[in-house]
């Protein structure tokens, strides 16, 4: 019996023992499925976090400054219009829960106030059910081609060339910019005014290029009542050179003199800086404005090293200008057939793009990559190369588009992330072979098949007629790269002054 006894029971425990492990096995899983479902709901009705709040935007504006007589003024209520992701656009109007856009309007009833026009969009951005309202104006070219709405096929060298044209002669005539003044004998003249001697030179010649075209254009305005926007003309270039300041120093001083700036002239807090520009061409003008964080979120970054995987660099807000190694002279022209090696690049080997660039094509008898400068003259091989690499180093923009524009040969260019500059304006795809840097191993096969002959004729034709925009002088040229850059301005002028409530 008790064997038995003894042998029921343990079958029992044994049974117990089973449902236990499985009760120990199940009851966990169970709860912590349980408890992920729960955080999901928690998460997704208290999803609030993912919203963006009115702290976060870019815009930090200050109280206005009563100054000027006719401001347009837009109001913007911000606890009804957060829900559009922070956008400043109001939403649509569906029912009356929505966001209350109002324009104040203060100027005499006379018509005294001239209403600002708003500024030019790219063709390409026109959806159908957003045409400006005072598209009756435009010329009938512009509407048919903005209406189309399709650049995929534009061989031109220009995104629009009738809209183009149009708004750089108004920019011309209207634009008008303020610098803020500093005498001669200021400690920083060296840095603030432009250079009276040298010729600029080196490859961030582009910075002192325009400092010296714009003082000397009629751009200029000592009028601050009619500028429509601000020039910061502290040169990132000189700090790095000045003993007393230096790359440590940059920072600092920048910072200074903002405060200094929007203490003494009330433009500054008026919009926050969006108002304001400066021109840099070292890549050191990135950090240099840590301290003065205002200039990197609201003003209009015109700068050489412009990639949008940067942080200091706000694609769309800032523009890009090219680095130019200037020459003097005109272009010299090689005829296309003239071109016997398909594609020429050399350079330092300070990046893993041209380390894979050089690894890949080194051992090639077309495509011709070097690790260092050559013995024969860098200008023959841009002659004798149907196109030339620019491939990113430390950043993203070198001399090298400028070099291949100026010798006519079509840049190929091998830097993700890069803004290119003018692409405002220009239509990069007509004159040039933007490629992903994963492409490295087909280039040939890109350069040889998929552009034909036809193709390239029309590359490297488009390469000559922007060559003009790619330009220093000492006296500006109409449509030289400083009247490109004031193009870039005039798309990025405002005449709006903000207010939130
Ligand atoms: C938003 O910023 C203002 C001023 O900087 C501050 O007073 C306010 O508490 C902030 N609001 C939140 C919710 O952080
Ligand atoms: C409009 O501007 C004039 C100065 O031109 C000023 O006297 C007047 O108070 C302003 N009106 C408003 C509503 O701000
Ligand atoms: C902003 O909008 C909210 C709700 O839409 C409203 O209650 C509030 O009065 C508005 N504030 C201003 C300053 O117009
Ligand atoms: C731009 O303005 C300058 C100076 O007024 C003038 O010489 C030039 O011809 C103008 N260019 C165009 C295209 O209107
Ligand atoms: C601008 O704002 C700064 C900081 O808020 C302040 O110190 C300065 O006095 C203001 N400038 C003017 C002209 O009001
Ligand atoms: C280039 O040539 C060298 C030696 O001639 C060879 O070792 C190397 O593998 C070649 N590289 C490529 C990418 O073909």
């Amino acid at each position: 019996m008790a064997p038995r006894i003894l042998f029921g029971f343990s079958l029992i425990r044994r049974r117990f023992k089973d449902s236990c492990s499985s009760l120990f096995f199940f009851v966990p899983t169970c709860l912590s499925f349980t408890t992920c479902v729960l955080i999901m709901f928690y998460i997704n009705s208290t999803s609030k976090i993912l919203e963006i709040h009115p702290n976060q935007t870019h815009l930090q504006l200050k109280p206005p400054v009563q100054f000027s007589s006719s401001i347009t003024i837009i109001k913007i209520n911000f606890s009804s219009a957060v829900g559009g992701g922070g956008s400043l656009e109001p939403p649509p109007a569906e029912d009356g829960q929505t966001s209350r856009l109002q324009i104040l309007v203060n100027g005499s009833d006379s018509g005294g106030l001239i209403l600002p026009e708003p500024a030019p969009k790219a063709i390409e951005n026109y959806e159908e059910d957003e045409t400006p309202e005072d598209q009756n104006q435009l010329p009938k070219e512009i509407l048919q081609q903005g209406n189309e709405g399709n650049n995929v096929d534009n061989l031109d060298v220009y995104n629009d060339r009738p809209l183009f044209e149009q708004e750089y002669k108004e920019m011309n005539k209207s634009l008008k910019i303020f610098v803020y003044p500093h005498k001669q004998n200021d400690p920083f003249a060296n840095v603030l005014l432009p250079s009276v001697k040298d010729i600029p030179g080196g490859n961030y010649a582009s910075e002192s290029y325009f400092k010296k075209a714009l003082f000397k254009s009629h751009f200029i305005t000592k009028n601050p009542l009619e500028a429509d926007l601000f020039y910061l003309p502290f040169s990132i270039a000189s700090l790095r050179n000045d003993k007393r300041v230096g790359v440590g120093g940059i920072k600092t001083f920048i910072r200074n003199y903002i405060r200094d700036i929007s203490k003494n002239f009330p433009f500054w807090n008026r919009t926050g800086g969006a108002d304001h520009f400066y021109v840099a061409c070292h890549s050191v003008g990135r950090s240099a404005m840590e301290k003065a964080i205002e200039v990197k979120l609201n003003a209009i970054q015109v700068v050489c090293s412009s990639s949008y995987f940067l942080p200091g660099y706000i694609a769309h807000k800032d523009a890009s200008i090219p680095q130019i190694w200037p020459r003097k002279g005109s272009p010299p022209i090689r005829e296309p057939s003239k071109r016997k090696k398909l594609a020429f690049y050399a350079g330092a080997m300070n990046s893993r793009v041209r380390e894979f660039l050089v690894q890949e094509w080194k051992n090639d008898t077309e495509i011709s990559v070097h690790q260092s400068r050559l013995k024969t003259p860098y200008s023959e091989s841009l002659l004798g190369s149907k196109f030339c690499i620019h491939a990113k180093g430390f950043e993203v923009n070198t001399a090298r588009i400028g070099d291949a524009l100026y010798y006519g040969c079509v840049p190929v260019i091998l830097a993700d992330y890069y803004d290119l500059p003018f692409a405002d304006i220009l239509n990069w795809n007509s004159f040039s072979v933007v490629m992903s840097t994963m492409d490295i191993p087909i280039l040939k096969k890109i350069l040889s098949h998929e552009i034909n002959n036809p193709d390239y004729l029309r590359l490297q034709n488009n390469v000559m007629e922007v060559q003009k925009h790619f330009q220093w002088h000492d006296v500006p040229i109409d449509y030289d790269a400083f009247y490109m850059v004031m193009f870039e301005l005039w798309l990025r002028r405002s005449h709006m002054r903000l207010v939130i409530s």
